[in-house]
């Protein structure tokens, strides 16, 4: 089939690419001059695993094509995907104008009849507002189809996510359209579930607000866990032998972050707002997803009683692994307050500091190398459950640290382990806990509600 997909961002790029590799004839459209000369090229704007090859060889077998001009990509295609960018403003709203935009374009070069795709994150209403836009700007009379088509990729595996995921949501009130769609989609063999447009705009919302609610809820466990002297991890795994609940995103650390989690949340919750809804559960896993990030520092305020001049090393930057992202990541709010109290930072992580060179302004020292990063310093944050650092020799570690306190943001390490090796190591919702350095274990058995209320997870 000939596809075109405007937007050369995340989802658009995957979207074309995996497109092409299942034999559709894709052109790929920015008003990024730059941006597609480079993908001309095979360079990619982004890190994502497999789809640099993928790209390479698409290109070299014809299928993939890039221009920048909206009216060529009109013309080429019988389906257009819009993928470009619909960032939220400071109060959670979608900045519609991308999208507007380029439905105005596409209605201006609209010759025959075609397909319009919502790939991007749109709130619900856009599959009507897409098409009234387009509409207004058409030329002559020609029939058009707007329908929804939201996007479930993670970042680090889009890729497998495409041509393994668990579901293809198609939201179409045109049977022509559907079915269309679902030739395009059937190489795929996944399940394709197809439903009205509005549905199918609010199950991306629900589905990413669920998961980060999800998250949010067990790391309000793992605070339970730490005034209790139980293991969030045991928790975690018993509660997901249940196959009601299932046993992923239930891993307890310092928050979600990420283009999508923190974004399609204020989304809906805006969403509600429009309607004269107040979401109350989904406003509670924004405001403790805002507290977790900040256990770190509540730990080593509990630590130091001063962190200025404190050696601070700060291991993963990523909002995830397998990502050079660092959109919403837990570790620039983190790296921030530290910078507030005057501590001296240290980073390192795999592939994301040039992004975080861009984004944080702050004297932060950058390292290309962990244990390099690592020597001479008070204590260490672990942030990015990264591979590698699941490989980093411990002994190694304390052998080069100062004062050796290790704050295991993402609980990859054995708390027993690390403490036997010598570190004051504090992980997240796990038995150690924080009371064993900061309250008393008499304390732990107190009432919650009498005990002191400066406890490292600060909810007291
Ligand atoms: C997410 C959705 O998974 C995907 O379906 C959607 O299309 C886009 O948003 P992504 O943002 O790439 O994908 O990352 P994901 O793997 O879902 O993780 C999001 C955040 O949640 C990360 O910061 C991660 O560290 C955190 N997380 C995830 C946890 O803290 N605990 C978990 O158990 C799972």
């Amino acid at each position: 089939m000939k596809i075109s997909v405007i937007g050369t961002g995340y989802v658009g790029l995957v979207t074309g690419t995996c497109l092409a590799e299942i034999g559709n004839d894709i052109t790929c459209v920015d008003k990024d001059h730059k941006k597609i000369e480079n993908l001309k090229n095979g360079i990619l704007p982004i890190y994502e695993a497999h789809l640099e090859d993928m790209l390479i060889r698409n290109i070299g077998e014809n299928r993939l094509h890039f221009t920048t001009s909206v009216e060529d990509a009109v013309r080429h295609a019988t389906i257009i995907f819009i993928a470009v960018g619909t960032p939220s403003h400071e109060n959670g709203d979608i900045d519609m104008s991308q999208v507007d935009e380029v439905a105005g374009e596409i209605g201006k070069s609209l010759d025959a009849y075609k397909i319009i795709v919502n790939k991007s994150t749109v709130p619900v209403g856009s599959v009507k507002r897409v098409a009234e836009i387009i509409q207004r700007h058409l030329k002559r009379e020609v029939e058009f189809d707007v329908i929804s088509n939201p996007e479930f990729l993670r970042e680090g595996s889009a890729v497998l996510d495409t041509f393994q995921g668990d579901r293809i949501v198609i939201g179409s009130t045109s049977k022509k359209a559907t079915k269309i769609l679902h030739d395009l989609y059937r190489p795929l063999k996944q399940k394709i579930f197809t439903t009205d447009p509005e549905s199918a705009e609010l199950i991306k919302y629900a589905s990413n607000a669920f998961l980060a609610t999800k998250i949010s809820f067990i790391n309000e466990i793992a605070n339970i866990c730490e005034k209790t002297g139980a293991n969030v991890n045991e928790v975690a795994k018993g509660m997901g032998l249940d196959k009601r609940i299932g046993e992923k995103f239930l891993n307890a650390g310092i928050g979600f972050g990420g283009a999508c989690f923190p974004k399609d949340v204020k989304g809906l919750i805006k969403i509600g707002e429009k309607l004269n809804y107040d979401f109350r559960i989904i406003r509670e896993t924004l405001q403790v997803n805002e507290e977790q990030k900040m256990k770190p520092i509540m730990i080593l305020d509990n630590l130091f009683p001063d962190l200025r001049g404190v050696q601070i090393t700060v291991l993963g930057l990523t909002f995830k692994p397998d990502t050079d992202d660092i959109r919403e990541a837990p570790s620039l709010d983190i790296i921030n307050e530290l910078h507030k109290r005057g501590a001296k930072i240290k980073a390192y992580d795999p592939i994301a500091i040039e992004n975080a060179k861009r984004v944080l302004k702050l004297p932060i020292h950058y390292f290309h190398e962990a244990y390099d990063a690592i020597a001479g310093s008070d204590a260490v944050l672990l942030l990015t459950e990264w591979k590698e650092f699941k490989e980093l020799n411990v002994r190694k570690i304390r052998s080069l640290m100062n004062r050796r306190v290790f704050i295991d943001g993402r609980n990859i390490f054995e708390a027993k382990a690390m403490r036997a090796k010598g570190f004051e190591y504090y992980g997240i919702g796990i038995d150690n806990c924080q009371f064993t350095a900061i309250c008393s274990i008499e304390e732990r058995m107190i009432p919650i509600e009498n005990q002191k209320s400066h406890h490292t997870c600060g909810r007291a």
